[in-house]
């Protein structure tokens, strides 16, 4: 074929492509809309009022301080919020301001588990810890533990936690509404053969933030952008309307993967969002991380290939099985296909396409508009959370550090740029480092635990001190 008919039709394909990834498009005003939305949830779910309504739920986590530096001492650490579980040893060491991870070990949860009872999944949990337990000669001390639980639980204390509602692939029966930390100490004594000391509980983005905060004690949010997206920071106690206080600050679980679930986002989802949504197990939650996170990517993207193939843009019509098959084009497909034309035609050859070069280069743009979109999406999200803290310390200027985690910011090849060159647009009067977190979930938990321990320390020797104050009183008064 003569080349300038060639590219006539490229170009026209082009234009057409374009057509389809332009709703993807969200431009800098947009953002700050979304932006904008954002922090009037979050104050809808720090209302003592409004929160039980609030889809961003702004759950209180009972972490009052960050790492200052002198926590030490071992821990265990479970870790549970993807398709794996992880038991761990810890050890803080106070000298060397170092959190060294001793040993672990993964337990793979199969599917059926994931959708089982509870029952089975907490005995699975408390069986994987006692086997670990034993084959590290741990099980005659009475170490003690954090949980990281990477859903959205309404945390009473440090170690009462309800399950609000599973998130992610998980939907086990008889958990929501119950008590975490009780569902687990329940499954312990059924083993029958091992204690475990103190329990706190963790989402992963505190977790994440209070590894970080060993290292850099300006580090007061933590951000995941894996199969889920969340993020949690350091509030003023006076804002947080449902607890009790006025002095400090209090570490915020904001489970923002749930903006949107009340239609607030509506004007922007495409079509393929809601057919993501509609298809997922549980409809009409998590709409904001629905259009972000690992877990849905790549179906997203699956759809707009599937529907491009349809309208005879690819492929020449043809969908292969893999590419009709929902979940077949994994996440970690886009990160490959955007780091080289090499591993696109490799992937798409896997997939049982017949592809040419055109076909290659149209998925990697399509590819490269769902992950901007979502990366811009978590700036904004990020720029609400540190304009706030801004505002909250009535700064002109915010110098601070943000502790990130997840597959999709550390594995996708230029996630983290436009994230960060997107928050500089959107908080212009905020200085962020990123920091990215060294195993939030394991290390994480147990600083966590480390800082409780710390804290519960100092007010036991204030409320012996104030005792003697008394004694002293009585004393004088007697005289
Ligand atoms: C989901 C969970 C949240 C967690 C996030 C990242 O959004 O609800 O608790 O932090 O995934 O793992």
């Amino acid at each position: 074929m003569d080349l300038t008919v060639k590219l006539k039709r490229s170009y026209s394909l082009l234009y057409l492509v374009e057509k389809y990834l332009q709703p993807f498009q969200l431009s800098p005003e947009t953002l700050q809309e979304v932006s904008a939305r954002l922090r009037k949830d979050l104050l809808r779910g720090l209302g003592k009022h409004s929160h039980h309504k609030a889809p961003v739920k702004m759950l209180p986590t009972f972490v009052r301080a960050t790492p200052d530096g002198t926590e030490k001492g071992d821990f265990l650490a479970l870790d549970l919020g993807g398709t794996n579980f992880r038991v761990l040893h810890v050890r803080v060491e106070e000298e060397a301001q170092k959190v060294l991870k001793m040993d672990s070990q993964i337990c793979a949860i199969p599917q059926e588990m994931m959708l089982g009872t509870g029952e089975q999944l907490f005995d699975h949990i408390a069986t994987c810890l006692g086997d670990f337990l034993e084959s590290h000669n741990l099980k005659c001390q009475t170490l003690p533990l954090g949980f990281t639980f990477s859903f959205p639980c309404e945390q009473l204390e440090i170690d009462k936690s309800i399950l609000i509602r599973w998130t992610k692939g998980f939907n086990c029966s008889g958990v929501e509404g119950k008590d975490v930390v009780q569902l687990l100490k329940e499954a312990i004594q059924r083993t029958g053969d091992y204690h475990i000391g103190s329990v706190a509980m963790v989402n992963d983005t505190v977790g994440t933030m209070m590894s970080c905060g060993y290292k850099d004690q300006s580090c007061e949010i933590g951000m995941i952008i894996g199969t889920g997206t969340n993020a949690c920071y350091m509030e003023e106690i006076k804002n947080v309307k449902r607890i009790e206080g006025e002095d400090g600050r209090m570490c915020i679980n904001t489970e923002w993967g749930g903006f949107g679930d009340d239609g607030s986002l509506d004007d922007i989802l495409t079509e393929f969002d809601v057919e993501v949504d509609k298809t997922s197990i549980n409809p009409g939650v998590h709409i904001f991380e629905k259009m972000i996170s690992g877990m849905y990517l790549g179906e997203i993207v699956r759809l707009v290939l599937v529907k491009m193939t349809k309208d005879k843009l690819l492929f020449k019509g043809q969908i292969s099985e893999a590419l009709g098959t929902s979940g077949r084009f994994e996440t970690k497909f886009i990160s490959e296909i955007e780091d080289g034309l090499e591993n696109a035609k490799k992937i798409l050859t896997e997939l049982g396409l017949d592809w040419g070069l055109v076909d290659a280069s149209v998925v990697c743009l399509v590819c490269d508009t769902i992950s901007s979109r979502s990366a811009y999406l978590c700036a904004a999200a990020l720029a609400t959370l540190v304009n706030r803290i801004r505002n909250n310390r009535k700064l002109d200027h915010l110098k601070t550090t943000v502790g990130v985690d997840g597959t999709v910011y550390r594995k996708h090849p230029t996630f983290s740029s436009k994230l960060q060159k997107a928050v500089r647009l959107l908080a212009p009067q905020c200085d962020i480092t990123f920091l990215v977190s060294e195993d939030g979930s394991g290390k994480g938990a147990a600083m966590v635990t480390a800082v409780a321990q710390r804290l519960a320390h100092q007010s036991r020797l204030l409320e012996e001190s104030d005792g003697e104050d008394d004694d002293d009183e009585e004393e004088e008064e007697g005289q």
